[in-house]
């Protein structure tokens, strides 16, 4: 396929550029780490151009306790850092310092359509059953999501599978604006969800996704967890009493065995097949402390290096600065030239 055909990727007049964000609304957990924040250092040691984003804004769409939010924006932006994000190679910031975001997700706002947003499941599922009481941010968040993106002109966006259709949405918001103003100002961007640990379950409930947001602190495993919490959170874990299958399709109707099957593969870099090779046979009375001893093994030097950041608060602030001013260097001519294009008079010096 070469770039004149009509089936060349739309992204190829872009040049590769990824971005991707965590909300700072709770500490990182083991489903951040192994979905998103693993491979984020992943890209950045290939050598692509990424910013990554701690997004402030979207936090504030469900209620979070100023102090507490600032905390956690920095803990975040300590365990990106001790994950392997390297803070000059990559860009690392908090949304709310690059005002480019909110200034084009409201021009989002009136591309994206009421029907749209109301096929989004996540809205559906924060909003609960009261939705008249929901905030109207959490509404509108997929069209911020698609500003942040498409600010950088960003080609790939790496992700958790929870977050597929917000990036549909994305597509869609970038293939309507430049359709409606006859250009190809925005490229139409490729979600990136790979590997085994795309979507990593509540260790309570196999059913359900590891959440930063659960009720119970027992459902997940966090990156500040000491490591007997973590040997006791898998200890814990919900599971069945039948031993490990040699056949990957043999935890189908497993959901709990599945899932600590793929965080053992994911947390030793290697695929659920080989796991079972190995423990095919044996209970989880002799997997749990297994799974145990490696995940404290990766997740033990990360957490001490996030205590040390977090010492000194100063100079994460001072990065995220930093980074902030980078990110908007890249944001800020894309954003004047998308009002451009929308037909805003632009006549400020300076
Ligand atoms: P959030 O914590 O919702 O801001 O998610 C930040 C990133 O982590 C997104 O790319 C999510 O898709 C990913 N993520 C969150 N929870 C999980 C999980 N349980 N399994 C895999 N990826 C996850
Ligand atoms: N919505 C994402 C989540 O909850 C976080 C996010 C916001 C994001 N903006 C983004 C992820 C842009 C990727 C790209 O997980």
């Amino acid at each position: 396929m070469n770039d004149a055909s009509p089936d060349a990727p739309r992204t190829t007049r872009f040049k590769t550029r990824i971005f991707s964000g965590i909300q700072p609304s709770g500490g990182l957990t083991l489903g951040n780490y192994l979905g998103a924040l693993k491979r984020f250092v992943e890209k950045q040691n290939e050598g692509i151009e990424a910013i990554y984003c701690l997004v402030d804004l979207h936090a504030i769409t469900v209620w979070q306790e100023p102090a507490k939010l600032r905390q956690q924006t920095r803990e975040a932006a300590a365990g990106f850092i001790a994950a392997g994000i390297d803070p000059e190679r990559s860009i690392l910031f908090n949304q709310s310092q690059v005002s480019a975001h909110a200034e084009l997700a409201w021009v989002f706002n009136c591309v994206a359509r009421v029907g749209w947003m109301n096929r989004m499941t996540q809205f559906k599922d924060k909003a609960g059953k009261d939705k008249e009481a929901a905030s109207l941010g959490l509404y509108a968040y997929p069209a911020l999501m698609a500003a942040d993106i498409l600010a950088y002109h960003a080609t790939h966006v790496p992700v958790g599978e929870d977050q597929r259709q917000h990036l549909e949405l994305t597509r869609d918001i970038a293939i309507k604006f430049n359709h409606d103003y006859g250009t190809d100002f925005f490229p139409v961007t490729e979600p990136l969800i790979e590997g085994v640990a795309t979507r990593v379950m509540s260790l309570r409930d196999g059913t359900k996704k590891m959440s930063k947001s659960d009720p119970s602190d027992m459902s997940r495993i966090n990156l500040t967890d000491n490591a007997d919490t973590i040997a006791q959170k898998f200890r814990k874990a919900k599971t069945d009493p039948e031993p490990l299958p040699q056949a990957i399709a043999a935890l189908e109707a497993r959901p709990e065995a599945k899932n600590l099957v793929n965080i053992y593969a994911a947390l030793a870099g290697t695929d659920p097949q080989t796991v079972l090779d190995e423990f095919a046979g044996q209970g989880f009375g002799a997997f749990k402390p297994k799974l145990a001893e490696l995940a404290v093994e990766v997740l033990a030097p990360i957490s001490a290096e996030m205590g040390r950041l977090m010492q000194d608060p100063a100079q994460i602030d001072a990065i995220l600065g930093r980074g902030a001013d980078r990110a908007k260097a890249i944001a800020q001519p894309i954003l004047d030239r998308c009002f451009e294009i929308v037909g805003m008079v632009r006549s400020r010096r300076g």
